[in-house]
């Protein structure tokens, strides 16, 4: 298989902070870090944190000061609102990018702001991660779209209930790509569907944008998507900022959910004349240098080639899926077109133990369990418990749900590493019975740890811990 070699994409690799980063495993000794877990956070850019220090002497509070500290932080805040929306080609004349925490918050609160009734209908679908269902579920009434075995969106499903709930479906809201199977969704697609239905299309952005790029269309395309949420923990700037586009008339015809300082123009004792946008839907001081990061983490990405990046993934989580779905005993859920995110489990060994041991033995970092996504998790392991039955879990079992191993990759992943991680699955499902002694499960922990080990001999980091400086 031919893997591309690009010098954008060799210097993106130096480019991560911690890309050599040792970590303790067992017997005293150490191994550099290989982070699979790029799914749940990537960790941020060496150029971008120099010049995140670049900024921090100019660094002030916003909007509300007359220094000069305070009109630079403004333009650059103001001005990474335009960044954003311009990297998924939003239309900002009609559309507000507004920045929040992550993507559970902007789906939070988007499903405030769409002043959905009670017999209002949202179209969620099996496969959404929790964040993108329970929010709507306290709004509204939830229809499930079902997934195929393979784990892949059921469309015809989808539209079924469009059809079906018409003129009351309100919105569907659907993940660009799932958290567990990678799984690419045809967001345009969905959308055209959504808007023949006379309802509004959200996308979760967040397993999508960090590894594709995105075309949000112009509003009148009829397979423009109406809403877009996405965190910049995700697409390497761990620094507290997600995003929430969408029209501007959706925030402009009620109150924010959220009010205070920075949300208006006038207040009185009686009345309140809300601000603009997007001020009134960013309540409080606002995460000044988490959107810079995110700003300047794109246009770096922007710089590098978003094309680029997807490509090497692609061809990266395809070397991956072979590799593992070779050795004997694993189970591999979804197939393509996924983007890099590997779910699978060995026969014979539970999830959390395949977990611990690369963490313990191989200094490998990968995610196990649900993944916040029980209900698609349930359905792709073929869980036959009905709700009652599940609602009668006994506390063991809670601590111990079933689950998956998950590898997710980024574009600073190597094939390296990836014949690493490879090489120590094999050897995990050759020694199954040798590990199940060798460690124990701890429900205090929820997690399995090895026989003997002392935590407090195998943490390093005291300087940042509780009892550190
Ligand atoms: N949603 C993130 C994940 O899938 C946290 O890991």
């Amino acid at each position: 298989m031919f893997l591309i070699v690009d010098k954008k994409l060799k210097d993106f690799r130096k480019n991560i902070v911690g890309i050599d980063q040792k970590v303790p495993i067992l017997n005293s000794k150490t191994a550099r870090y290989i982070n699979f877990d790029n799914a749940a956070s990537t960790p941020p850019l060496a150029s971008v944190v120099k010049a995140m220090m670049e900024f921090l002497p100019w660094y002030s509070g916003v909007h509300r000061g007359t220094g000069y500290k305070t009109l630079a932080s403004s333009w650059v805040y103001d001005d990474c609102h335009q960044v954003i929306g311009s990297f998924v080609k939003a239309d900002l004349d009609k559309n507000t990018v507004i920045i929040l925490k992550n993507t559970t918050e902007a789906i939070n609160k988007l499903s405030y702001r769409l002043n959905l009734k009670s017999n209002d209908v949202v179209v969620s679908t099996l496969m959404e991660h929790h964040s993108n269902d329970l929010p709507w579920r306290r709004q509204a009434i939830v229809k499930y779209a079902g997934v195929d075995d393979n784990g892949f969106l059921d469309v015809n499903d989808v539209k079924r209930i469009l059809k079906q709930n018409y003129p009351r479906v309100r919105l569907l809201a659907v993940c660009g790509a799932s958290n567990v199977t990678g799984h690419l969704n045809d967001i345009h697609t969905l959308a055209e569907l959504a808007h023949e239905f006379k309802a509004r299309i959200l996308v979760d952005g967040a397993q999508l944008i960090p590894h594709c790029p995105v075309d949000m269309k112009a509003d009148n395309d009829p397979r423009h998507i109406d809403y877009l949420a996405f965190s910049g923990h995700k697409i390497y700037a761990p620094f507290g900022t997600g995003v929430l586009i969408g029209p501007k008339e959706t925030f402009l015809n009620s109150q924010p959910e959220y009010v205070g300082g920075g949300t208006v123009s006038v207040v009185t004792p009686r009345q309140v004349f809300w601000g603009g946008l997007p001020d009134r839907e960013e309540a409080g001081s606002p995460n000044v240098i988490g959107a810079m990061v995110l700003s300047q983490t794109i246009k770096y990405l922007q710089s590098v080639g978003m094309e680029k990046l997807c490509a090497y993934e692609q061809e990266l989580g395809n070397y991956a899926v072979e590799k593992i779905k070779s050795i004997p005993g694993i189970k591999v859920y979804g197939s393509l077109p996924r983007v890099g995110v590997i779910s699978f489990n060995i026969e014979g060994i539970p999830h959390q133990l395949v977990g611990a041991i690369l963490c313990y033995e191989a200094g490998i970092g990968v995610r196990t369990g649900c993944f916040c996504a029980q209900s698609y998790v349930r359905r792709l392991l073929g869980e036959d418990r009905n709700e009652e039955q599940i609602a009668f879990y006994s506390a063991e079992e809670i601590n111990n749900l079933p689950g998956m191993v998950r590898i997710s990759l980024a574009a600073y992943n190597t094939r390296a590493e990836i014949d690493t991680v490879v090489q120590w699955l094999q050897t995990i499902a050759n020694n199954r019975s040798r590990f199940h002694r060798k460690y124990r499960f701890s429900s205090r922990e929820g997690s399995y740890l090895p026989y003997g080990l002392e935590k407090n001999s195998f943490a390093q980091i005291p300087a940042f811990t509780a009892n550190g400086r």
